[in-house]
């Protein structure tokens, strides 16, 4: 290891060679969790880069072919990753984009993506399941739709990955962002996957790392963190989603009992298997979700569906796409499971939750 940790993978002597092999092997065991061949595999910094790299690679290509206003496709629901940057070379004059709206549980229709497409389209950029609601998208239709008109097609995977199963030739995908932290690697590694033969602009210009596609002297621990990852997460593909489907499950029945049935509903896809099996995103008739977890800080790692900045109150945009009200919306709770979620990790976060909304007025049964 410490040689690892303090040599580099280009160096032509024998420590550069096993950083080299730390590297390499980290690249099939990325490529192997998504059934990719290794030199289709390119490692970057974050989820934001794999992103921003899929969208202005496809475009600055498309650009240098002569095509004066590329035109992307993606949704309302898209991570800021997709959805900001798109804005932004919008506004240096570099694309034209649209969104596609969702429906109520966060899932785009087929049919309003190919209405969607022009003919200077180039690029459609679709999650495969959103951050906040778990809404999986209809990747493989969209992308065989998409592809038939020559379109590249982008999936942002971060949070999918490990949870339900990513295979870029199943979902037909050209280019799909791996992000390590949402399954297990450290933080500050993530890789894009580039299928053989997609036309992309390198990421950076330098020493001609990642086949010169984005240079610069590779981050070896994190790199083999991110490859131990996937090997696990390729080895527990099964074991790990349904412990964190069956933590859900438990914790949603449990709020639903405390609060009684039509008090509590979820935002989100109502057929579970369209849903990752870990998120649960749901509303509470009259709670204040916001002034709940404030007071929960410390016992409960969640998240609101709204959050007021210098007093004023600001939607997650993700359920205004949904067309959540502001007030469902104000008592909305974003709350997950992991691989280490207990039972009594769940007992425990529906007693705080319980007892922090009877504060409120709110509740049928204290837990
Ligand atoms: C769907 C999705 N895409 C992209 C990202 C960005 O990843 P990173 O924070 O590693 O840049 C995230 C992170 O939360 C995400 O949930």
């Amino acid at each position: 290891m410490e040689a690892l940790l303090f040599r580099n993978p280009s160096s032509g002597h024998v420590y550069g060679d096993k950083c080299n092999k730390a590297v390499r092997t980290a690249r099939e065991q990325v490529a192997n969790l998504v059934g990719a061949r290794p030199d289709e595999i390119y490692f970057t910094s974050c989820g934001t880069e794999s992103n921003n790299w899929a969208i202005w690679g496809v475009v600055a290509s498309a650009r240098k072919r002569g095509i004066e206003w590329p035109h992307v496709v993606t949704t309302q629901v898209e991570h800021p990753a997709v959805l900001r940057y798109v804005e932004a070379l919008r506004e240096q004059g570099l694309l034209r984009y649209t969104t596609v709206a969702v429906n109520e549980e966060g899932i785009v229709a087929l049919e309003d993506v190919v209405g969607a497409l022009t003919q200077d389209t180039v690029l459609v950029s679709i999650m495969h399941a959103n951050n906040e609601v778990g809404s999986i998208q209809p990747v493989q239709q969209i992308a065989t739709a998409a592809k038939r008109k020559g379109i590249v097609v982008h999936c942002d995977a971060a949070q999918s990955m490990g949870k339900i199963d990513v295979q870029v030739d199943d979902l037909n995908v050209d280019l799909l962002s791996i992000v390590g932290h949402k399954f297990g690697a450290p933080k500050g590694v993530a890789a894009l996957y580039i299928r053989s033969g997609v036309q992309l602009e390198p990421m950076l210009r330098g020493g001609g790392q990642e086949a010169g596609m984005r240079a610069g002297t590779e981050n070896v621990l994190l790199v083999v963190g991110l490859g131990k990852a996937a090997e696990l997460a390729r080895l527990e593909a099964v074991k790990i989603p349904c412990h964190m489907e069956q933590m859900r499950d438990k914790l949603f029945a449990m709020l639903q009992e405390s609060f009684g049935q039509g008090a509590i509903a979820v935002n989100g896809p109502k057929d579970s298997s369209c849903c990752l099996p870990n998120t649960l995103n749901v509303r509470i008739s009259g709670l204040d979700a916001a002034q709940l977890l404030s007071s929960l800080r410390n016992k409960v790692a969640a998240s609101a569906g709204s959050a007021c900045h210098s007093g004023k109150n600001s939607i997650s945009e993700v359920l205004s796409a949904m067309k959540v009200s502001e007030d469902q919306a104000r008592g909305t709770l974003r709350l997950s499971t992991g691989r280490h979620t207990t039972k009594a990790d769940i007992e425990f976060a529906v007693k705080c939750i319980v007892e922090a909304a009877a504060k409120q007025g709110l509740c049928n049964k204290i837990a």
